[in-house]
């Protein structure tokens, strides 16, 4: 117990937790934004993919639990480390190094702002419904359509898609320093991982407003009859 307390009070223990839950959070957003590449495989399997994991409840909420719980303590792991950071700094330092790392953290802190609002958002869009006007319960390919046709909140999810492509190239240059690959035999290789994984999440994320407004991701047939009949006859939220 003892051993813990002093592991997850001291910085590397911060940091270790910082890593393996921005791995886990990171994993998270690949395989969401692979799923999400389905939209362009038709209209019907994105419904197909949402369905399916409705149909396991279980893997369903110990997902949700696994990934709340990693970002909550994600955020008390950066909370942490940003007051050891705090403390210790000197007063009227002017060294070129801690500029570099000042501007690093400050970017990280920005965007993870962003990306924390981004997510509250978002699940009130495409999860619940709540701020989408045109919500209805399990058409998720039409949800996502209808959704991305207001220019504004497409905007939106793009300046967000950007923070996180910063937010995750220096996330995995941060986590590759903590597993201790901070050489400079592996610098060039952990600024290629870095910039290569932020841009295959943000070209893919970034591509799907794109495609709606674009025209080329469109709702599917049967919801289009069913979003334009007079209001008593659609499945919008009651
Ligand atoms: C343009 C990019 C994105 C698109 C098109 C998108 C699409 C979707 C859709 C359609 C759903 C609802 C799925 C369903 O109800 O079956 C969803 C849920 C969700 N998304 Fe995204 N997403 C994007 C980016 C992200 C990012 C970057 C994150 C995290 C940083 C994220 C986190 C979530 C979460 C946590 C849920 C709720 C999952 C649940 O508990 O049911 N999404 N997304």
């Amino acid at each position: 117990m003892n051993a813990a307390k002093a592991f997850f009070g001291s910085t590397i223990g911060q940091k270790v937790v910082m890593a393996v839950t921005g791995l886990i959070l990171f994993g998270f957003v690949l395989v969401h934004m692979a799923g999400n590449l389905q939209v362009y495989a038709g209209p019907t399997k994105l419904d197909e993919y949402g369905e399916l994991l409705r149909k396991a409840p279980a893997l369903l909420w110990g997902a949700r639990l696994v990934l709340l719980g990693s970002a909550l303590a994600h955020v008390w792991a950066m909370l942490s480390l940003t007051k050891v950071n705090m403390d210790a700094r000197p007063t009227g330092y002017r060294v070129e190094t801690y500029k570099k790392s000042d501007y690093a953290s400050r970017t990280m802190r920005l965007t993870g702002i962003t990306l924390g609002a981004f997510i509250v958002f978002h699940i009130l869009h495409l999860t619940t419904g709540t701020v989408h006007p045109q919500f209805v319960e399990g058409a998720v390919h039409n949800n996502f359509v209808f959704g991305f046709q207001a220019p504004l909140v497409s905007g939106f999810y793009i300046v967000a898609m950007l923070c996180l492509g910063l937010h995750l190239y220096h996330g995995v240059w941060s986590m590759t320093q903590t597993l201790g690959l901070a050489h400079p035999k592996y610098d060039l290789l952990r600024h290629a991982a870095a910039t290569a994984f932020a841009a295959i999440i943000v070209a893919g994320n970034i591509s799907f407003p794109v495609a709606v407004l674009a025209g080329i991701v469109k709702p599917a047939a049967p919801v289009i009859a069913q979003a334009t009949a007079p209001a008593d006859a659609t499945s919008v939220r009651e």
